[in-house]
């Protein structure tokens, strides 16, 4: 398939081999990525993702490629060169490309990343429907909070989910709490309540569980940040995940445990709607 990209500082297409193998995201890993959706070419929450990628790459001492004008206009150029209106941007800086060793070497350009893409979001049945989730442990590194390429834990997590005919995995600690899924954010809610992890390094602070936090302090719906213990789950009214391609997403099923006899929870369509709303009319 061949999509627009933006390959340091020039645009091209995805046909172009544009990356050197000793690259050392390629290699090791070593950088750190964004998606974010637009919806008829209007990039959503765009700054809430820039920003969060400039934490992460100042946390892993990776220079930031663009400030956050600079990086509004590239991303501007990309959707106005693509040919479709509704879809993704995957971004990705690495530290860059040297000869293979561990110890990088100082001033190294950063390898820098950016292509839209066609897709397709959950439509009404499925957001009506929700998903199958299965629970397994978690085998990342440490700081979760840094949008890493090093994947492969989660790649691992989320393959296992499928081979049990889930959708997505979540991801407990050995601390036997519930952090977030393979790629989303996790949110139960008990007595009316919503239960999301804190924000620290055993998740990623997802830009969609933010402004969910936000709108549901709006709505009057009650928030606790806590780590929720396994023993939780069997004992919750409604859950859901979030992300940026699934929005608010209802569980359905908890490791083959279905909740609520497969009925979307009140509060989670109430999040839905809000969060939908804030996509079609943002602040
Ligand atoms: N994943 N946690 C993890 C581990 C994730 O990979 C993601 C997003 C999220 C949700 O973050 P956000 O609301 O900012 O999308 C939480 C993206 C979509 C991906 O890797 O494709």
């Amino acid at each position: 398939m061949s999509d627009v990209l933006y390959f340091n500082g020039r645009f091209t297409t995805t046909d172009e081999r544009v990356l050197g193998v000793e690259d050392r995201g390629f290699q090791f890993g070593d950088s750190v990525y964004e998606v974010f959706k637009f919806l008829g070419k209007r990039p959503i929450l765009v700054r809430e993702h820039f920003h969060r990628l400039e934490r992460g790459l100042n946390r892993v001492e990776i220079p930031l490629p663009w400030d956050e004008a600079s990086f509004q206009t590239t991303v501007r150029e990309l959707l106005e060169r693509t040919a479709f209106d509704d879809g993704i941007v995957y971004v990705q800086v690495s530290r860059g490309e040297a000869e293979r060793a561990h110890f990088w070497p100082d001033n190294l350009k950063p390898t820098v990343v950016a292509y839209s893409r066609a897709f397709k979001f959950p439509d009404a049945a499925k957001k009506e429907r929700g998903i199958r989730v299965i629970t397994t442990p978690h085998h990342r590194w440490h700081y979760c909070s840094v949008k890493s390429t090093n994947l492969l834990a989660n790649a691992m997590a989320k393959k296992q989910a499928q081979r049990a005919g889930a959708d997505e995995a979540i991801l407990l600690g050995e601390d036997n709490t519930v952090r977030e899924g393979a790629s989303s954010n996790f949110f139960v809610v008990k007595n009316r309540r919503l239960v999301t992890h804190t924000l620290d390094d055993c998740i990623l602070p997802g830009v969609v569980r933010d402004a969910v936090v936000d709108l549901a302090l709006s709505a009057k719906i009650p928030v606790e940040e806590r780590p929720l213990r396994e023993a939780e789950l069997f004992d919750l009214d409604e859950a859901f995940i979030t992300s940026t391609t699934q929005g608010v997403m209802p569980i359905a099923e908890i490791d083959g445990r279905v909740l609520r006899n497969g009925r979307r929870g009140e509060i989670t369509m109430r999040l839905q709607e809000l969060f939908d709303g804030l996509e079609a009319n943002p602040k």
